[in-house]
């Protein structure tokens, strides 16, 4: 055992040495080119341009001949191009320029590149670590194989505002679970690291704060104290950072008065200084222009100039960099070292990824039909779909339904859909690819049943009528099955909301079909968090699917069929008005907190609704029943040196296997500065046979009891603490308190 452990360490130095000695011919090898590039040439690497792929922002007009650009070295970098045939052309151009600098390719590949996995908000209801991570690792290989180098996701951005279009894309509202979420697609686009044929650059966005746009409107200001920046918004891009990710991306939005992509406190303080970032940082698109309708500078001139001290290296679509920054340069407004600073940050991923060895290394047509679409992951798209399914209520248990049912009603405008169900982001590489309806997917598993199908409206329909050919088809069925929500335009970039009920009338038509008596399923498809009162109320069975992509006919069907037992929970807080927003379970007390929902006078509260969300942060049923019960702690007087453990069991009460997610949320009591009522602090996803228990155990360390005080410190102070374990953040089983002394 003893040599055994010696043999790993002198292995693992090894690897340390070599990976050291890599990065030592990697600098030098850096070293040497820069030393021969001329200034047009260097700033030529810092310029990223559209490739001949839809645009993913306003389209730039006078573009002139890209591939003459890059046969003159003025480009580093293409984006929004896909395909081992496209690419190649690109390269070709990149090894007919002076110097043969490979260029990169990116792309945003969110969720999925071929196969569509669920949008990453849906996938972070599965709070499974692993699966995230397998299907980043899928979308890599396939895109990677496609000839593509670099991901702009993952987006880490906190989201407390589901009417920002961009909640899709996330991991929902919370510091901590968006954190190891983060963590593990970072580790999934980059697989066992750069230069693997498989591993793609991870792009960790948006630097910073992006999600926190005020009234939920797209790309607009933030405001915030530092230390909300520090606590809330700033640990997901840390954890990210800590994964390994290659590059970042910085953000359209102003934080506190300077916009991100010009902020030197963020790129240059924070990110490249206080956290030691090697890789490098992209702007998003046209980020750097648009600090002239900001009003931050008057021109690309001095965009190009603010940008580049501010610690943005790479330009992507402004054309501010290539158009201005050698002049920048001669006029000595800022120093070549800037530049060269930026430019060894992008050559250097170049050669880890093994270009300079070989540019074509990513494209082999051979190599990129192989991959795509492969048996397994097309099942692990559907795993993945059926794990980020939250089942919201299941009265009198009509689910699971039965695959011997006589007849089922399907209605509603996306019972038949294809397209929205890969959800904003995709890549829509083959739009006629095999996506699973709902429709295919139930009559799959129910193959005996007759299906009585009624559209029942549109999804933007504003009339409502008697909606009678869906009646009828409820009247005639022994079950009522319902498809119903937002179409592929509502979320994702750009597409903010100040109305996040149901589109349409397609609550009407829900009323409608309710009011038949028929036991009715809904299903619940959107990017975001939906306003949807009366269903809530009177539905007796709703399930959030969210977008699953691909293969979300059949993960809807297992899970209506019980062939998978749902165990999603809510990674955000679903409101019940707009009016609530934003509505976050880690919130503080005021001094004057409502005691429940009909506690008004002089409360910090609404006269006209409760404080309580419809469903809370970490909210979700499942087939069977869980008792938590038998805590306990192993002290109740710790040093912030020490650490404590609480324990409890875990039961599955019902007559099912199933999986739960213990949550365990901890409160300082009191503290200066304040801290909020919950935070979630650790969880757990827990197999349980029937009648199986499982005793549970968390660590509580200084790490979980720390916070930012004023000046930016990470500090613990002395007192009680209280830890909370439950089913959801409003749903709290055990509790137990200890005190940390100095
Ligand atoms: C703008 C988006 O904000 C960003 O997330 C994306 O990666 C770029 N466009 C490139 O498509």
């Amino acid at each position: 055992m003893k040599y055994l452990k010696i043999a790993f360490t002198a292995a693992a130095l090894l690897c340390a040495e070599a990976s050291f000695a890599q990065q030592k011919t990697i600098s030098a090898k850096v070293d040497a080119l820069i030393s021969k590039m001329t200034l047009d040439e260097k700033v030529g690497q810092l310029n990223q341009l559209n490739g001949d792929w839809e645009a993913t922002g306003p389209v730039t007009k006078d573009v002139g001949n890209k591939l003459d650009d890059v046969k003159k070295g003025k480009v580093g970098s293409v984006l929004n191009i896909m395909g081992t045939n496209h690419t190649r052309a690109f390269q070709e151009a990149a090894m007919q320029s002076r110097l043969k600098i490979p260029l990169l390719f990116g792309q945003d590949v969110i969720h999925g590149y071929s196969i569509t996995f669920p949008i990453p908000l849906a996938e972070a209801a599965s709070w499974d670590m692993a699966a995230m991570e397998r299907s980043a690792r899928i979308a890599a290989t396939e895109a990677a194989a496609a000839g593509i180098h670099w991901t702009f996701a993952p987006m880490v951005d906190i989201a407390r505002d589901p009417r920002w279009g961009r909640v899709m894309e996330g991991a929902g509202e919370d510091t901590y679970l968006g954190s190891m979420i983060a963590k593990a697609r970072v580790k999934g686009f980059q697989g066992k690291g750069l230069g693997n044929i498989d591993a793609v650059m991870a792009c960790v966005k948006h630097f910073a704060a992006y999600g926190a746009a005020i009234g939920g409107r797209d790309y607009n200001s933030v405001d915030m104290s530092r230390r909300t920046l520090w606590e809330t918004y700033l640990p997901p891009f840390k954890a990210a950072l800590d994964a390994g990710a290659a590059t970042f991306m910085n953000s359209f939005n102003d934080l506190n008065g300077t916009p991100a992509t010009g902020s030197s406190y963020l790129q240059r303080d924070i990110l490249k200084g206080k956290w030691g970032f090697k890789g490098f940082v992209v702007s998003d698109w046209n980020s750097v222009g648009e600090m002239i309708p900001h009003g931050f500078v008057k021109d690309n001139y001095e965009a190009a100039e603010v940008a580049i001290k501010a610690g943005n290296d790479m330009d992507m679509e402004s054309r501010a960099y290539i158009g201005n920054l050698a002049k920048v340069v001669k006029d000595g407004r800022i120093n070549i070292a800037v530049v060269n600073e930026a430019v060894r940050r992008i050559l250097t991923k170049k050669f880890e990824m093994g270009l300079f060895d070989d540019p074509y290394k990513f494209i082999n047509p051979a190599r990129e039909k192989a991959a795509m679409n492969r048996p397994e992951n097309i099942e692990a798209a559907r795993d993945m779909g059926r794990k980020s399914i939250v089942l919201l209520k299941n009265e009198k248990n009509i689910l699971p339904l039965s695959k011997s049912i006589k007849s089922i009603a399907l209605i509603g405008p996306l019972s038949k859909e294809k397209w929205y169900l890969k959800g904003a982001w995709s890549t829509d590489v083959d739009p006629n690819d095999n996506v699973v309806t709902i429709y295919d997917g139930i009559q799959k598993q129910a193959p005996g049943a007759k299906i009585y199908y009624a559209e029942g409206c549109k999804i933007k329909d504003s009339v409502a009528t008697d909606f009678k050919d869906a009646v009828d088809a409820a009247n005639k069925a022994d079950v009522v099955v319902m498809a119903v929500g937002e179409d592929i335009f509502m979320t994702g970039e750009a597409r903010s909301k100040a109305n996040i009920h149901i589109p349409g009338v397609q609550e009407e038509l829900i009323k409608a079909v309710v009011t038949t008596g028929k036991p009715v399923v809904v299903l619940l498809m959107a990017g975001r968090p939906m306003v949807f009162n009366w269903t809530a109320d009177h539905a007796p069975a709703i399930v959030y699917t969210w977008w699953l992509g691909s293969q979300m006919g059949n993960s809807v069907a297992d899970v209506l069929f019980g062939n998978y037992n749902p165990a999603g929970k809510l990674p955000i807080t679903f409101p019940r008005s707009e009016g609530q927003i934003p509505i976050y379970y880690n919130s503080l007390n005021t001094g004057r907190p409502a005691q429940g929902d009909n506690d008004t006078f002089y409360r910090s509260s609404y006269i006209d609704l409760p404080n309580t969300p419809q469903y809370a942060f970490g909210y979700g049923l499942s087939y069977t029943t869980f008792s938590y019960s038998n805590i306990s702690i192993s002290k109740t007087n710790i040093k912030k040196t020490e650490s404590l453990t609480v324990s409890f069991d875990l039961q599955n009460t019902g007559k099912i296997a199933g999986e739960e997610t213990a949550q365990l949320y901890i409160r300082d009591m009191v503290a200066q500065p304040l801290r909020p009522v919950k935070e979630l602090k650790d969880f757990k996803k827990v197999m349980l046979a029937p009648g199986e228990t499982k005793r549970i155990t968390f660590t509580i360390n200084k790490e979980k009891l720390q916070f930012y005080n004023d000046n930016l410190q990470l500090i613990t102070q002395p007192g009680e603490f209280k830890l909370m374990i439950g089913a959801a953040s409003n749903n709290i089983k055990l509790e137990k308190t200890f005190q940390l002394t100095n």
